[in-house]
C-alpha cells in the first residue's frame, strides 16, 4: 500500500480522513481531528445557490484556517451556472480542495434535485461537476456519493465514470443508497466497483469506526483513501488509531482523564469560536459532551446530564464527577480481584 495518495496537486497520508457533517463537524471539530491524525478535512455543506445570493454565513463557513489543511470546501446544488459562481466565490477562501456533495439524502436538499437527487440525473451530475471543473482551475475538484438512489438503482460506478469524464480528481462513495438514509449496514462491494471503474482515487465511507474496520476497507475495496463519519462522535482518538495501525505502531488508547481533558478543550473551542453568547454555544457543545462519555460506566445518566449543560464551568464539574466515577470503579474492580 503507498504512504499517499495524490488528490490534484494534494498529498493526502493514506490513513483516514474526516467526512463532512452538517452541524457537527464544524472548525473546532475538524481542528481536533486534524490534530490527533485526520489526514484531511471538509467543510459542512453549503449551498452554491445560497453563496451567490448571500455572503452572510459564506466566510464563516468557508474559512479554512491553518491547522484544518488540507480541506475541502464542500458545495451543494443542481445548476452548472450557480455551481461554477459559486466556485468562484470559494476559491477566494483557498481551499485545498472542493467537494461536490451529491450524497445529501435530506428532503431539503434532494427535494430539490441536489445532493443525492443527482444519482437519478447522470448527465446532470456530470455537467454540474463539469462546470465545477472549469472554474475550480488548478484547484481540484471532487465528488462525494451514494452507491445509488435505491436498491434496484443501484449506478456508484456509472455516476462515477461520468464524473472522471467531467474531470473530477477523486470520488468518495458511501455504499448506502439514498432510500437507505443511515439505516442499515454500508455496502462496500460498490465501493469496490467504482474502484474497479475509475482510475482517479476513491475514497471509501461508511461504518468505519476504528483500525479494524478501515483496513478491512483498504483491504476489501481497494480504495485509495478512506472517510470517517459517526465513528468521530468523541471520538477523534480514532484517527492516532489508524495511524499507528497503518505505521505498524502499537497503539495506546486515552484514558479516561485524557478523554476528558480532550472533550473540556473541545467545548472550550466550542465557545469561543462561536458568535453566540455562552448559554447560547453550549447548545452545540452538549451533544459534543456526551459523545466523549459514551461507554463508561454510567454514561447514560451522564449523557442526560450532559444535555443540561450550560456552562464550560459545568461541564467542568461533570467531567470530573465522570472521572471520579470511572476511578472509583476501577479501584473497585481491583480490590474484587485482589480479594478472589
Ligand atoms: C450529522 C451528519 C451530517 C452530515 N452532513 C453531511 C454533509 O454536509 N455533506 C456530506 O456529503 N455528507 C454528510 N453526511 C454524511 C457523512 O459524510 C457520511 O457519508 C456518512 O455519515 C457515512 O459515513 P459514516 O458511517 O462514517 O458516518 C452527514 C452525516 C451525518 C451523520
Amino acid at each position: 500500500m503507498a504512504d499517499t495518495v495524490r488528490i490534484g496537486g494534494v498529498e493526502i497520508k493514506k490513513t483516514a480522513i474526516l467526512a463532512p457533517m452538517a452541524s457537527v463537524a464544524d472548525r473546532a471539530y475538524r481542528l481536533i481531528c486534524r490534530e490527533f491524525g485526520a489526514a484531511a478535512c471538509v467543510s459542512e455543506m453549503v449551498s452554491a445557490k445560497g453563496i451567490c445570493y448571500s455572503d452572510r454565513k459564506t466566510a464563516e463557513l468557508c474559512t479554512v484556517t491553518p491547522g484544518e489543511r488540507p480541506m475541502g470546501i464542500q458545495l451543494f446544488g443542481c445548476e452548472p451556472e450557480f455551481m461554477a459562481r459559486a466556485v468562484e466565490i470559494v476559491l477566494e477562501y483557498s481551499p485545498d480542495f472542493i467537494d461536490i456533495n451529491m450524497g445529501c439524502p435530506v428532503p431539503k436538499v434532494a427535494g430539490n434535485g441536489s445532493g443525492s437527487a443527482l444519482m437519478k440525473d447522470v448527465g446532470l451530475a456530470a455537467a454540474v461537476a463539469e462546470a465545477a471543473v472549469k472554474a475550480a482551475g488548478n484547484v481540484p475538484v471532487t465528488a462525494k456519493i451514494r452507491s445509488g438512489w435505491s436498491g434496484d438503482s443501484v449506478n456508484a460506478a456509472e455516476v462515477a465514470k461520468a464524473l472522471e469524464a467531467s474531470g473530477v480528481a477523486a470520488v468518495a462513495v458511501h455504499g448506502r443508497t439514498r432510500d437507505q438514509f443511515y439505516s442499515g449496514s454500508a455496502d462496500i462491494s460498490v465501493i469496490r466497483d467504482v474502484k474497479n471503474a475509475v482510475k482517479i482515487p476513491v475514497i471509501g465511507n461508511g461504518d468505519v469506526t476504528g483500525a479494524g474496520s478501515c483496513l478491512k476497507m483498504y483491504r476489501e475495496t481497494g480504495c485509495d483513501l478512506v472517510m470517517i463519519g459517526r465513528g468521530s462522535y468523541g471520538n477523534p482518538f480514532v484517527f492516532a488509531e489508524i495511524e499507528a495501525a497503518v505505521d505498524g505502531r502499537e497503539y495506546v488508547p486515552p484514558t479516561v482523564e485524557e478523554r476528558m481533558q480532550v472533550m473540556l478543550r473541545h467545548i472550550r473551542m466550542i465557545v469561543e469560536m462561536s458568535a453566540k453568547t455562552e448559554p447560547f454555544a453550549m447548545h452545540e457543545a452538549r451533544k459534543h459532551a456526551a459523545w466523549y462519555m459514551n461507554g463508561g460506566y454510567g454514561s447514560a445518566k451522564f449523557r442526560a446530564r450532559c444535555y443540561q449543560l450550560s456552562s464550560y464551568a459545568e461541564a467542568e464539574n461533570l467531567a470530573d464527577e465522570f472521572i471520579n466515577l470511572q476511578s472509583g470503579r476501577m479501584h473497585k474492580k481491583s480490590a474484587e480481584i485482589s480479594l478472589d
